[in-house]
């Protein structure tokens, strides 16, 4: 087996939906046979990132944190997939730079949006001031200017959103249908 491997790189508001379609991607290339590992944002902060807040340096010292890994995984024939905010361009280009096919899915939804389904109820607490620094209200998030896939959450749903990331993987050939799989099943 000489699969390549690849970065599938989720970015986007909190609430906007990376998890959800991550997963769904998960689930998709799982069943294709490829060898395949999900860097989850708040799974890493409870394990490999634990102890770091949200500060700028913290959240780069995270992003950088999961990029290594991504990176270790992904020249080693594994379709990784991250979901993180990783709310600043220059460590995302950096970790780009730095790693295998990296494709990068801005996962789309106005702030607006995000606020409204509030799914974790911190929206509701940054806005009264009791969390700080939080991503899309008292702190930054700067949008990917050219990313491979953009999900527009807002309009489309889970699996329209799902099966635009697998078509534009399927087209740059990093995976392919299943008829076609370039993992040996034997
Ligand atoms: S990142 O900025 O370093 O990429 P990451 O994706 O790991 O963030 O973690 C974001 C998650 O932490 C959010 O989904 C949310 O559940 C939680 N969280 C807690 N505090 C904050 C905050 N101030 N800003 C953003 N997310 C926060």
């Amino acid at each position: 087996m000489n699969y390549p491997g690849m970065t599938l790189w989720f970015t986007g508001l909190s609430g906007a939906g990376k998890t959800t379609i991550a997963l769904g991607v998960l689930h998709e290339i799982k069943a294709r046979n490829y060898r395949v590992e999900m860097l989850d944002g708040d799974a890493i902060r409870c394990h490999l990132s634990k102890g770091l807040g949200f500060s700028k340096e913290d959240r780069d010292t995270n992003i950088r944190r999961i990029g290594f890994v991504a990176s270790l995984l992904s020249r080693n024939g594994v379709v990784v997939i991250v979901a993180a905010i990783s709310p600043y361009r220059e460590i995302r280009d950096e970790i780009r730079c730095n790693t295998t096919n990296f494709v990068e899915v801005y996962v789309k939804a106005p702030l607006e949006v995000c606020e409204a389904r509030d799914v974790k109820g911190l929206y509701a607490k940054a806005r009264a001031g009791k969390i700080h620094n939080f991503t899309g209200i008292d702190d930054p998030y700067e949008a990917p200017l050219n990313p491979e896939i953009i999900c527009y959450t807002d309009s489309e749903t889970v699996e329209e959103s799902v099966a635009k990331v697998i078509t534009a993987l399927e087209k740059r050939a990093y995976i392919f249908t299943p008829q076609n799989s370039a993992v040996d099943t034997n």
